[in-house]
């Protein structure tokens, strides 16, 4: 899925929330329909929240009859299975389906068993129980026949509706199950490590179309102008990945370089509107990672769908994304920034194809298997289509996760997950995630891990996966050896991250690392030790600035550095997922260096440096003030977007962290970046004037930053005492 923080930005698009005429009118409500499946409670066969091994769902076969009007939709499904171990009974999921028959019989001999049938509701879980065991090897068929709601909450299958261009409404309907909804569409094995091929047949209206996770290849007219749709058969895959769409929709295709057929779906509600840049991004996407990852996308369609309403912003059902409509169907005249966001969506669904559908999770405590690495690998697609849109934008996200870290009690990457729920896609395993997979690439360098991408790709295609299958390919890929599954077991374990000190002693680097902790709390846990892949540069006195890389395994440790040199800079090109302090007279060594030449360091690594400075005075054993203020010196020549969005960032959270002891200090630091954010202003307004036809990325961002720097003045200019009192949160959201 792609997360819901964008939604944040989302500011000009109204009506996120469903608006419902007809639905509300409806008589059958789902309770009454689950209370139909409840049985005499008696002892259940399986008393665990997961679903037994003894069961192996193979094929799905499924169709249904969905009516818009009426909010309803009836349906039967085949499941083919595998009997693992001699058992007599089977359990599945089951949610809000009403159940009129269930049949059991064993293949190829096609005799019948007699079952009954339970539900347990506190589980989904339906039982199916046999008088007589069916033995270990042995194939079934399962069949059921049920009737369901059409939902209106954006999960299961639901209907949203939107209104054509004479205000009457339309109804769609269309599926959102991660991660645990495609129970409520049609009883199934609904855990991510139980994929199977799904074969699909839809009954729609004539007017409608409907789709589903592969091609169409066939439409038989049945009577009172219906249509009978059916699909080609999947590939293997998990259940959350299903999807389908009923409705009054139009498509336009495009096939992409590497064969795709690639169509965006949607309503024709706005002339104002167009898919031709989606449908353009998203081919130029695909086609990169298609050559990028050497594992082609298997499957011959990829459908893309504007969804009226929609719980997140995306979700990447295999060959059918569903999205929310502004991320696809983009206004004529959209500007940069909007333009950015829609293709960070679609690159972001693009890369779950490969991480999350050909390679899945074994269970949802590795979420950050799908969404970290997606997270990670949309930056590279967003690069793909434009180049100014870099990977240095990743500092975004990274310091978004490095900042929310700090403020909420939060959890670790790797985290036991009994009952998955939308909690668990959060900043951590977004943001967190994707940092971390960005430090592994920097310390195996870029050919290396690529390499061990593509084997990670290959060995685990249609398969489950947990982290040590990543650790363990790239490993086998890094030139020297590493254990990643070592180096990274704090880094999945652990909350939080480490703060390293660089103290410098003539041609000595003494670095030693403690957990960053902005607000003291009392309550101690054990000191965790990060195995960090320190990456530093070192710059010598011919101007020259190198990389190096060491990987601190101790709490401390000494560096030889052979040769003069000027300054030593931690976090080396920003790979890390870490803050650096320095000794007074290496922060003045960097300051000095700012003040000469800031180029030398990347925009991200100023934007770091800026964070990590402003978060290191912000602790309760804070940073001299002095080196804040030197460092802001700097900026009335910083033209570079994400310096200053990392700075009003920074000083965002400083405010909001309502440290009294420090409140007079901030005062005085606030009024110092306004005094650089004018003068940078200045600077920045010539060169937008210098070439005023030029409306590139560069210039949006520009104009952007004016924007920002206006706001920062005008909040600090103001200053009386109230700028700075705690209650001026709206200060950080602002400054986003
Ligand atoms: C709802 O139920 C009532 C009474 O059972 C019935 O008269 C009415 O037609 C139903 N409405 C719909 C929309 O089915
Ligand atoms: C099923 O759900 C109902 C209401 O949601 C609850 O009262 C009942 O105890 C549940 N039954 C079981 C067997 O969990
Ligand atoms: C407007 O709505 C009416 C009735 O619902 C329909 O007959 C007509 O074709 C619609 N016009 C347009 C332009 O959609
Ligand atoms: C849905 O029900 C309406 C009547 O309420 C009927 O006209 C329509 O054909 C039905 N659609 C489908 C797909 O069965
Ligand atoms: C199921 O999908 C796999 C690919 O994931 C494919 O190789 C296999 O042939 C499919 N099974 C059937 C019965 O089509
Ligand atoms: C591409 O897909 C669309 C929508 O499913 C379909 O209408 C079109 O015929 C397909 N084009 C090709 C070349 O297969
Ligand atoms: C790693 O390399 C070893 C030896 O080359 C091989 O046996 C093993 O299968 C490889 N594992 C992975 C995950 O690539
Ligand atoms: C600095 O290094 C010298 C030797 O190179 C050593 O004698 C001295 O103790 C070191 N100082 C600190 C503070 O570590
Ligand atoms: C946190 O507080 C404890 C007890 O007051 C103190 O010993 C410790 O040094 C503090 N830690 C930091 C990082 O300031
Ligand atoms: C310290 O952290 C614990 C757990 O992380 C939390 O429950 C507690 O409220 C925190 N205490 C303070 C004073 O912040
Ligand atoms: C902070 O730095 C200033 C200027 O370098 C210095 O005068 C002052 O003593 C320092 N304060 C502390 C507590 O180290
Ligand atoms: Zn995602």
């Amino acid at each position: 899925m792609a997360k819901f923080i964008l939604l944040m930005f989302i500011c000009y698009h109204c009506g996120l929330d469903p608006v419902f005429g007809l639905l509300s009118k409806r008589n059958v409500s789902s309770e009454s329909l689950s209370s139909l499946n409840q049985e005499a409670s008696e002892g259940f066969l399986w008393n665990n929240i997961r679903l037994p091994q003894s069961v192996i769902p193979l094929e799905y076969d499924i169709f249904l009859h969905p009516n818009l009007t009426e909010a309803r939709f009836s349906g039967k499904v085949e499941i083919k299975c595998v009997i693992r171990e001699t058992t007599n009974f089977v359990v599945l999921h089951s949610k809000d389906l009403v159940i009129s028959q269930t049949t059991l019989t064993t293949i190829p001999s096609n005799e019948q068993k007699e079952v009954r049938m339970q539900m347990k509701n506190d589980t989904d879980q339906l039982f199916l129980i046999m008088e007589d065991a069916i033995p270990k090897d042995a194939e079934i068929l399962i069949t059921i026949v049920f009737d369901g709601i059409l939902g209106i909450n954006g999960d299961g299958f639901y209907l949203s509706e939107f209104f054509t261009s004479n205000k009457s409404s339309r109804y769609l309907a269309s599926t959102q199950f991660e991660p645990t909804s495609a129970r409520k569409a049609f009883p199934c094995f609904d855990e991510p490590a139980l994929k199977a091929n799904f074969s699909m047949s839809i009954v729609r209206e004539k007017k409608h179309i409907s789709l589903f996770n592969m091609p169409r290849v066939d439409s038989i007219p049945r009577k009172n102008n219906l249509v009978l749709d059916t699909f080609q058969q999947s590939v293997k895959m998990s259940t959350y990945l299903v999807a389908f769409a009923v409705g009054e929709y139009k498509g336009k295709s495009k096939l992409t370089k590497s064969g795709v057929n690639m169509t965006v779906f949607y309503d024709r509600t706005s002339l104002m509107e167009t898919v031709d840049f989606s449908l353009d991004a998203g081919g130029t996407i695909l086609d990169y990672f298609n050559t990028l990852f050497e594992v082609s996308y298997p499957l011959p369609n990829l459908d893309m769908i504007a969804v009226p309403y929609h719980k997140a912003a995306a979700m990447e059902n295999w060959g059918l994304i569903t999205y929310r409509k502004p991320y696809l169907v983009i206004p004529i005249n959209s500007g940069y920034r909007w333009k950015y966001r829609a293709v960070s969506v679609i690159a972001h669904e693009i890369a779950h194809q490969w991480f999350g559908n050909i390679v899945t999770m074994q269970w949802w405590d590795d979420l950050w298997l799908n969404e970290g690495v997606a997270s990670f690998m949309q930056y590279l697609g967003l690069q793909a289509f434009d180049n100014d849109w870099s990977m240095k934008n990743f500092f975004t996200e990274k310091i978004n996760s490095m900042m929310s870290e700090d403020f909420t009690n939060s959890r670790a990457l790797n985290q036991p997950v009994a009952v998955p729920d939308f909690s668990i896609f959060n900043g951590v395993t977004y943001a967190k995630g994707a940092s971390i997979v960005r430090m592994v690439r920097g310390l195996l360098g870029e050919k290396a891990f690529m390499n061990g991408i593509k084997t990670y790709l290959n060995q685990n295609k249609y398969s489950n996966v947990v982290s040590d299958d990543l650790w363990q390919a790239l490993s086998n890929s890094s030139d020297d050896g590493i254990d990643l599954k070592a180096v990274m077991s704090i880094w999945m374990g652990e909350r939080a991250y480490p703060l390293v000190t660089v103290r410098r002693n003539h041609s000595e680097i003494q670095i030693s690392q403690e957990p960053f902790i902005l607000k003291n709390n009392t309550t101690s846990r054990t000191t965790p030790i990060w195995t960090i892949p320190f990456q530093y540069g070192i710059l010598d006195q011919q101007g020259h600035f190198s990389r190096k890389m060491f990987l601190l395994r101790e709490e401390t440790a000494t560096i030889k550095i052979s040769g003069h040199f000027k300054l030593v800079k931690g976090n080396y090109r920003d790979d890390g997922y870490y803050r650096v302090n320095y000794d007074p007279e290496s922060w003045k060594a960097i300051t000095d260096q700012l003040m000469t030449n800031h180029e030398i360091f990347s925009p991200g690594e100023r934007a770091h440096l800026l964070n990590d400075a402003v978060s290191i005075f912000a602790r309760t054993k804070p940073l001299n003030m002095s080196v804040v203020m030197d460092l802001l010196n700097y900026m009335e020549k910083e033209t570079d977007f994400l310096p200053w969005f990392s700075a009003s960032h920074s000083f965002g959270i400083l405010i909001k962290l309502r440290l009294k002891d420090i409140k007079p200090e901030v005062k005085v630091l606030m009024q110092k970046f306004a005094t650089v954010a004018t003068k940078a202003l200045e600077l920045i307004e010539n060169q937008l004037q210098a070439k005023e036809n030029n409306k590139g990325y560069k210039d949006a961002m520009k104009e952007y930053m004016v924007n920002l720097i206006r706001r920062i003045n005008s909040r600090v200019s103001d200053s009386s005492p109230s700028t700075l009192r705690p209650s001026t949160d709206k200060f950080t959201q602002k400054m986003d």
